[in-house]
């Protein structure tokens, strides 16, 4: 396939930190698409646990095995991002109705920027439901997380939460 047909998806999110949630939508858009940049940013009315370049070196870590996932920090507008890499396609994970509400109005602002569309995946049967807002608050609050995500984000959990103590 020459470049010009290569199909680039991105996938962007927080991931703070990525969850085995974040995982399943990722692997799946890697099987629909032939590239995907999974772009890490900043949402400016979040709390975060991890700053960028964590949660850049967390995310890169869990994505290691999927050769056409490449990690990249966002930063300004999501539809710049997306035309500087020559990218159509968002992919988001869709958990629940309000998600639903909150990408579908996502989707128009964006694509009213600029000509891209947005693929939302339902969330898978196992890890459907996490999100990494609860799961930090309940990490913060001492809980073992350790089933949500894999064990290099787990042990950068702790080491945190360690930190404020
Ligand atoms: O769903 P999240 O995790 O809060 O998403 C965070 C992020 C960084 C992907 C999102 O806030 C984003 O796309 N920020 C870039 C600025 C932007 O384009 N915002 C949407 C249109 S104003």
């Amino acid at each position: 396939m020459s470049n010009s047909n290569v199909v680039r998806a991105v996938c962007p999110g927080s991931f703070d930190p990525i969850t085995y949630g974040h995982i399943d939508i990722i692997s799946r858009a890697a099987r629909l698409f032939d590239e995907v940049i999974v772009a890490v940013g900043t949402n400016t009315t979040k709390n975060y646990m991890f700053d960028v370049p964590e949660r850049l070196r967390l995310t890169t870590a869990a994505l290691a095995d999927l050769s056409n996932v490449r990690v990249m920090k966002l930063g300004g507008l999501l539809v710049q991002f997306c035309e500087q890499l020559g990218a159509r396609v968002i992919v988001k994970g869709l958990r629940f109705g309000t998600d639903f509400d909150y990408e579908l109005q996502q989707h128009h602002l964006n694509s009213s920027l600029s000509p891209t569309d947005t693929v939302l995946l339902p969330g898978g049967r196992a890890w459907g439901t996490i999100s990494s807002t609860m799961l930090r608050e309940c990490a913060w609050n001492g809980a073992d997380v350790s089933e949500f995500v894999p064990p290099e984000v787990h042990a950068a959990i702790l080491a945190k939460v360690a930190e404020k103590m």
